[in-house]
């Protein structure tokens, strides 16, 4: 091994050996393995030790150093896959004790976020498959490709300056890459910042050839320059991982417009909750009723990315109206889907060289259940997959006959293959059995011969077969007996007999080990011949669970097929479909707007439920453009092209803009983008500036959107004077209904047709908790402002003297009057008088 000493560590030939391999893959944190941990020096050991949370130590004294247990190195290189990095694996490929100088070791693979698939044990609820995008940056113009290595799909697009970089934040979103490679950085903010990788055009060449392809005519991208060469750069970075040869990544292309979707970005995802993490509620959370994996994967893509397309959009929803039509056979169709389990992610593991005997098995179930899946299927009106497809996997399900339920998880410690399946791996097995039971027998004849009652034999990892003999009797064994090891109460030994035989069953063993494998690797390249048949059953698998599944939470809350009207938007009982499962009394309201009035402007109280009104507008957009339903008693609606929301505050605040600056910027670029095919729905548009201005903007904005050509728009204020602009212009007033009981007004959450006088913020504080003393002192000003105009601020510095000028007498009697003793506390009650006798005696001062 290395030569030791100061000053060396750079130069043993390990070292040079180790630099080598880093330069193959200088971004990459390389994983060294030596003996039975994997190095990581210099640089990568200064990265990694934090992350890893090993101690970082120093080679020789100099060059710094880090290691993992080389059984637990998958987990410790998921956590760096999951800060980003790349990882590459140097393996030793030759054994150490047989090896003459230095071991000869090679890169056998490179992890990255986007191409590393989780194990099955790793795989959380659903976990969507890591997909990798390529961003072709030119000035004015972006390609995009994105692959999703499980299934093997690859999908590109390219857009021009006017959809701009709004699209790309909103491809960004719909596709959430687990990891994003670029030919240069754009000059935006982006959610991550790409990789950079240097365009290969020969390797772009390549990916067409791989493609099945021989030109870019025969991938529809001869006028998609841009998606081409996203394409190409994608394939030039696969190329770099060494296992990049082995497996068939880039097995499905489409091409697609951006506009074929509902233009949603991540801030409408956040703000509308589509999304959320794990455990809290969302629409895909009420909508997921999937059976398998492949399913959920699949309904949050269609989430993300809702249709626009009427066509398609009408297949998808027949489907899924007719499963909600019969509920025993979608009862059936489950039940069968829920023994499918999950394909694509051991496909995608064993195509890519990440697979075990394991993952091979967990295939077999699935494909077994599939025939069944097909006749529910059927009984639904709904075509299987493609007859070729289906011979496949029925062939696929024969070969993997041939394993074990749960074989070994690694392919070179046998026990992988069924009893009866391998004639010769039978022999084998039968040989070992027969020599261990020598192996007793000899133990039985050795006791009786040596008059030894404690003799046994033991096995050890690393030592192998041995006699054991209690210490008191360790005089007794014969001469020619080897002794191996001293324990505190026993001696450990081997004898000629017990070597011949142990020698044979480490033999047999070895044999055994290797011919399973052989068969094994048989089996799953068997199967990997058929991937892309597989896949196809993967992916009809996963179209019809997720109509099932759709259908089946349409069941579960209650909603109606939509029907289609390119004119009106007229939805009776319009429900927010996260909202309604969470609280048990939620009151519908209906939403109604038609061509030519498409603007509505939505008053009421503060919590009367305007800002749940319109995000259950949009969840239920998304909805009936992802399957075709909405949570409403019926509803009718358009086909948007695109829904842009712009709701409250507060999701800047790490970018450190001032909250005003970000809605304007945003309220910019909606009122560039939006289109009279799409959805805007505003709330409470201008409240983060000084009333006036606020007013003027919306008042502003307002008109801009409500004319001819402009959106379907919702905008839901607390400016009561944007009502008059009824009177002008094509909009429909809309308020939240207050019943006026006698403890107060109450908020039905009901919205109706006409405007809310007022706002009840005075309530709502008083509700809130806000200190009695303030609120009167808040009715008091109102009361003051709505008879005398509002104050205005004084000609030059000063005190605003008009606080002082209201007779104070007046305040404390109506305070006193609405004031609850039994919640008042000593301390609250000491600090009003306090402040009244403050206040009086300044009055005084004043008068005097
Ligand atoms: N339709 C409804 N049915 C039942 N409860 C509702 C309904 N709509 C809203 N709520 C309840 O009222 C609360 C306030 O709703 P929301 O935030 O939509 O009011 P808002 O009018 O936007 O208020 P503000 O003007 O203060 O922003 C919600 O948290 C919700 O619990
Ligand atoms: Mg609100």
């Amino acid at each position: 091994m290395a030569a030791r000493g100061n000053g060396e560590a750079g130069r043993t030939p390990m070292m040079a050996q180790y630099r080598a391999l880093k330069a193959e893959q200088p971004d990459a944190l390389l994983f060294f393995r030596l003996g039975d941990f994997y190095e990581l020096f210099a640089e990568d050991a200064l990265v990694a030790a934090p992350l890893l949370g090993v101690q970082l130590t120093s080679r020789d004294g100099e060059t710094p150093m880090c290691g993992v247990p080389h059984h637990a190195w998958l987990g410790y290189a998921r956590r760096l896959l999951d800060a980003g990095y790349r990882v590459a694996v140097a393996e030793q490929m030759e054994d150490p004790a047989l090896a003459r100088g230095l071991v000869d070791r090679r890169i056998v693979r490179v992890l990255s976020p986007g191409t590393y698939v989780p194990g099955e044990e790793e795989a959380a609820e659903a976990t969507a498959l890591p997909r990798l995008a390529a961003l072709w940056v030119e000035r004015l113009a972006w390609g995009w490709a994105v692959l999703e290595l499980g299934s093997g799909q690859v999908a590109v697009a390219e857009w021009g300056r006017e959809r701009g970089e709004g699209t790309l934040l909103a491809e960004w979103a719909r596709w959430r890459p687990a990891e994003v490679v670029a030919n240069r950085l754009p000059e935006l903010p982006l959610p991550a910042s790409p990789r950079i990788v240097d365009p290969d055009p020969a390797r772009a060449r390549e990916a067409i050839r791989r493609l099945g392809a021989e030109s870019a005519r025969g991938l529809g991208l001869e006028d998609r320059p841009r998606a081409l060469k996203a394409l190409g750069l994608l394939a030039a970075y696969l190329a770099r991982s060494p296992q990049a040869a082995s497996g068939p990544p880039l097995a499905r292309l489409t091409v697609y417009d951006p506009r074929q979707a509902l233009m949603l970005s991540r801030r409408e995802l956040n703000a509308l909750a589509v999304f959320a993490p794990a455990g809290e509620p969302s629409l895909y959370r009420v909508l997921n009723q999937a059976r398998t994996r492949m399913g959920s994967r699949l309904l949050e893509r269609w989430l993300a990315a809702p249709l626009t397309d009427p066509a398609a959009l009408a297949a998808r929803q027949a489907r899924v109206t007719a499963a909600l039509a019969d509920p025993v056979g979608r009862a059936r169709l489950r039940e069968r889907l829920g023994a499918v389990g999950d394909l694509e992610l051991p496909l995608a593991r064993l195509s890519t060289g990440q697979g075990s005997p394991r993952d091979l098995a967990a295939l077999a179930p699935g494909l077994q259940a599939l025939d069944g899946v097909v006749e529910a299927a059927a009984a639904l009106g709904w075509e299987g997959p493609p007859p070729a497809a289906r011979a496949a996997w029925r062939e696929a399900a024969a070969l993997l006959n041939r394993l074990l339920e749960r074989p070994a998880g690694d392919w070179e410690e046998g026990g992988i293959l069924r009893p009866g399946s391998d004639p010769e791996v039978d022999r084998l097995r039968e040989a070992i059995e027969r020599r261990q039971a020598a192996l007793v027998e000899l133990e039985a004849r050795e006791r009786v011969r040596l008059g030894l009652k404690g003799l046994k034999v033991g096995y050890h990892r690393t030592f192998g077969y041995y006699w054991e003999v209690p210490r008191s009797q360790a005089r007794a064994v014969p001469q020619e007996w080897l002794r191996r090891q001293g324990l505190v109460n026993a001696e450990r030994f081997t004898s000629p007999e017990l070597i011949q035989l142990a020698d044979a069953i480490q033999q047999g063993t070895l044999e055994l080990v290797r011919r399973e494998r052989e068969a094994a690797v048989a089996v799953r390249d068997g199967v990997l011949e058929r991937a892309e048949a597989l896949r196809q059953a993967a992916a009809w698998v996963a179209e019809v669970d997720a109509w099932a599944a759709a259908a089946e939470a349409a069941a579960r809350h209650g909603w109606v097929a939509v029907e289609w009207d390119p004119a009106a938007i007229r939805v009776e009982d319009l429900r927010h479909p996260v909202l309604e499962t969470l609280i048990p009394d939620y009151v519908p309201s209906d939403l109604i707007l038609e061509e030519p009035v498409k603007a509505a402007v939505l008053t009421g109280p503060n919590m009367g439920g305007k800002s749940t009104y319109m995000r259950a507008l949009a969840l239920n957009v998304v909805l009936a453009q992802a399957v075709g339903m909405a949570a409403a008693r019926r509803a009718r609606l358009p086909i948007f092209d695109g829904v842009y929301v712009r709701m409250g505050a507060g999701d800047d605040l790490l970018r450190g803009q001032s909250t005003f600056m970000v809605e304007m910027e945003e309220v910019a670029a909606i009122l560039r983008q939006a289109g009279p095919r799409s959805l805007v729905l505003l709330d409470e548009l201008g409240r983060g500036t000084s009333t006036y201005d606020g007013l003027a903007i919306a008042w502003a904005v307002l008109e801009r959107l409500a004319r001819e050509e402009g959106p379907w728009t919702c905008f839901a204020t607390h400016y009561h004077e944007l009502t008059a602009l009824a009177g002008l212009r094509p909009v429909r007033n809309l308020a939240v209904e207050v019943a006026e009981t006698g403890g107060g007004p109450v908020f039905t959450h009901r919205v109706r047709e006409g405007t809310g006088d007022r706002s009840y913020g005075l309530e709502v504080a008083r509700q809130a908790g806000l200190p009695a003393a303030v609120v009167a002192r808040a009715e008091r000003l109102l009361k003051d402002w709505e008879r005398q105009g509002r104050p205005q601020p004084p000609e030059r510095g000063g005190q605003l003297t008009w606080f002082e000028a209201e007779p104070l007498s007046t305040e404390v009697l109506a305070t006193l009057a609405r004031l609850d003793l039994d919640s008042l506390s000593p301390r609250e009650a000491w600090e009003w008088l306090a402040d009244w006798k403050r206040r009086l005696s300044a009055a005084r001062t004043a008068q005097g």
